[in-house]
Formats: structure tokens, C-alpha cells, sequence
């Protein structure tokens, strides 16, 4: 089969991580006989310092025309990086926004999995993360706060910023449905997350995903408030199967989710459209701070390379090498720094993305 990939390595520590994932996708194309075509195009800061924006039109045009997206990371320090002097426009993270939309990727998928051999960089006590935990956060990526109408004014020499918070019905509706579809994959249950008992637009949402709810009697759904949600995370996360929320909300219950594993460099996500269509990135940030080094935990990314085998191409056997791979090299006691215990043999983000390649078919 022929993969047609745009990758998008980024800033920060993107570029290295990205190179690892396309170390190990070539060994699979070599294992299963694929052929791969890599097109590069430049996001973020990395577009900024060369086009003066952070994603040009004919960088959007060459993602439309791949078969899935597999990105790296974007930005740099907020509060350092001259791309943070620039007007909100031209920033990093507009260019991340603008893709999402122009490809219509409105549907989220983050995993956060405990994975047994990490479970002692679990922050949890031990009585909690004993249960093990397996949950996947839909979020909704395109609407809500991100994407409403927002304004800075000055009224009578006060200045005052207005931002806001819109969903329609069928912006609900269609995410509602992936998250019912991939439920009945998995645990068969949605917890649906909301600010019902404030928010018009939750209002909304719980009804829209009641009415999806009827064409899924297989599935089981509740609904649970944000600030319950994120408390309910840390106390039992073992109760979640998939969590389907908006934009605001799943951005920040998914650093959470992340957070709680202990191991954010080994979770990976999908934004998808409704097409086979996806943009494939790890769940973790740019980390500046260790840009260059070679230790960044190439994992996260890699593991998105196998969601995109998954999704985009129906690849499942080969994403099954990838995801048993690392299973394997974790067994084997290697480790990135950023999950490195006691007794294991740590190695760089390079030699992470070697093991993995030769440990595929
Ligand atoms: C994420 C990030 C982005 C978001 C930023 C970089 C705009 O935090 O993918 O979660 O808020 O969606
Ligand atoms: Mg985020």
C-alpha cells in the first residue's frame, strides 16, 4: 500500500521525536511491504522565522492532499520566545488552531493509559492506581471557546476582553456519535462532561448527546460536571471508559488525564474529520527546554504513528507491531529519561527510536 504523510516536526523538541516516528514507520513499510511518501511542511515558530505566519495556505493545500498528518509539536516559551511578542494571529498556536479547522478535525481522541510497567511513575497512591486505568477523552477540537467570537475593547478607559462560548446542535451531535462509536469499541460506557447546572451551550450539549444515547442502548451514559470530572479523575480513575466533552474542557481534563499516568511522553492522540482523514500528535507540548538534547521520549509520537496505521489506513496488524514494540522495549527495561526507575537501562530519544525499529516484525 502507498502512505501518502505530511509530517509537520515543529518546534522544540518536534523535529527529533518526529524523525524517530518516521524511523520506525519506514521499518514497518520495509516488514508489511508498504511504500511511504513523506511530505514536510513547516508550523508554528518554525513557519514564523521562515514565511512570517504560523502556517501558510500552501502548507494547508499539501496536508489536504495527504492521506493523514502526523505532527510533532509546536511553540516555544511563552514567556522568552520572540514568536510571543507577535499579535495572537501570528503566534505558534494559531497555526495549530488553523489547520484543525481548515481540515475540519473536530474530533479529538486522547488516551490515557497506565501502563503496567510504569505504574510506579503513577502520582497516585498506590490503593487508587492499583484498579489500573484505560480511558480515552473525546474531545471536541473545532468550536466552543476556541473558535467563538473574541475581542479586546476599550470602554470609558477600562479595557475589556470578550470571548465566547458557542456550539450548535450538530456540532454536538457529530461528536457525540464518535464518542458512542468508539465506546462500543472499548468499555461501552460515556461519561459526558458539562457545566449543565451554568452553561446554555452544556445545556444544549446534554440534551444533544441524550438524544444520541437512544440509537446506542449498548452503551451506557452519565453525565458528570467539569469540576466533579476533575476531581473524579484523580480520586478514581478507574471509573472513566470514555470521556466525551467541548473544546475548553477537554483541553484541560486531557493534561490532567495525562498528568495522572505519569508518563505524558507515552500518550498519543488523533484529531479526525469524518473521513479516514486524521492529524496524528502526541498528547505532550514542545518542551523548549530540552529541544536539541536528544532525551525527549520519542514514544508518544510513535504510538500516534501507530493510531494513524489504525485510522487512517486500516493498517491494524502493523499498528499491532508498533504498539507491542514498545510494550516489548519497556519490558526489556529501556527507558527516556522523563520515566527512567531504578534498575533500568536509560537511553536517548535516537536510541529509544532504534529498539523500537528493530523490534518491529
Ligand atoms: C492542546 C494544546 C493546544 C490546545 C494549544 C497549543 C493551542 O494545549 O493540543 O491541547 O489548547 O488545544
Ligand atoms: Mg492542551
Amino acid at each position: 500500500m502507498k502512505l501518502n504523510i505530511t509530517c509537520i516536526p515543529g518546534d522544540g523538541i518536534g523535529p527529533e521525536i518526529v524523525a524517530e516516528a518516521k524511523k520506525v514507520l519506514d521499518h514497518v513499510a520495509l516488514q508489511f511491504g508498504h511504500e511511504i511518501v513523506y511530505t514536510d511542511i513547516l508550523m508554528g515558530g518554525a513557519s514564523i522565522d521562515v514565511h512570517g505566519v504560523p502556517l501558510t495556505d500552501e502548507a494547508i493545500e499539501t496536508a489536504k492532499n495527504a492521506d493523514a498528518v502526523l505532527m510533532g509539536s509546536i511553540g516555544g516559551d511563552t514567556t522568552t520566545s520572540p514568536w510571543y511578542k507577535l499579535a495572537p494571529e501570528l503566534r505558534p498556536e494559531a497555526g495549530l488552531l488553523k489547520i484543525r479547522k481548515a481540515l475540519n478535525l473536530f474530533a479529538n481522541l486522547r488516551p490515557a493509559v497506565l501502563y503496567d510497567e510504569l505504574a510506579a511513575a503513577c502520582p497516585l497512591k498506590e490503593e487508587i492506581s492499583k484498579a489500573g486505568f484505560d480511558l480515552l477523552i473525546m474531545r471536541e477540537l473545532t468550536g466552543g471557546l476556541y473558535f467563538g467570537e473574541r475581542k479586546t475593547v476599550t470602554e470609558n478607559g477600562v479595557r475589556k476582553a470578550v470571548d465566547t462560548l458557542t456550539y450548535n446542535e450538530e456540532e454536538i451531535r457529530r461528536i457525540a456519535i464518535k464518542g458512542f462509536d468508539i465506546a462500543r469499541k472499548r468499555k461501552k460506557k460515556v461519561t459526558s462532561v458539562d457545566k449543565a447546572n451554568v452553561l446554555d451551550s452544556s445545556r444544549l450539549w446534554r440534551a444533544v448527546t441524550e438524544e444520541v444515547a437512544k440509537d446506542y442502548p449498548d452503551v451506557t451514559l452519565e453525565h458528570m460536571l467539569v469540576d466533579n470530572c476533575a476531581m473524579q479523575l484523580v480520586k478514581d480513575p478507574a471509573q472513566f471508559d470514555v470521556i466525551l466533552t467541548e473544546n475548553m474542557f477537554g483541553d484541560i481534563l486531557s493534561d490532567e488525564a495525562s498528568m495522572v499516568t505519569g508518563s505524558i511522553g507515552m500518550l498519543a492522540s488523533a484529531s479526525l474529520n469524518d473521513t479516514k482523514f486524521g492529524l496524528y500528535e502526541p498528547s505532550h507540548g514542545s518542551a523548549p527546554d530540552i529541544a536539541g538534547k536528544n532525551i525527549a521520549n520519542p514514544i508518544a509520537t510513535i504510538l500516534s504513528a501507530a493510531m494513524m496505521l489504525r485510522y487512517s489506513f486500516d493498517l491494524d496488524r502493523e499498528a499491532d507491531a508498533v504498539e507491542a514494540a514498545v510494550k516489548q522495549v519497556l519490558k526489556e527495561g529501556y527507558r527516556t529519561i522523563d520515566i527512567m526507575s531504578e534498575g533500568c537501562t536509560q537511553v536517548s530519544c535516537s536510541e529509544m527510536g532504534s529498539l523500537l525499529a528493530e523490534r518491529i516484525g
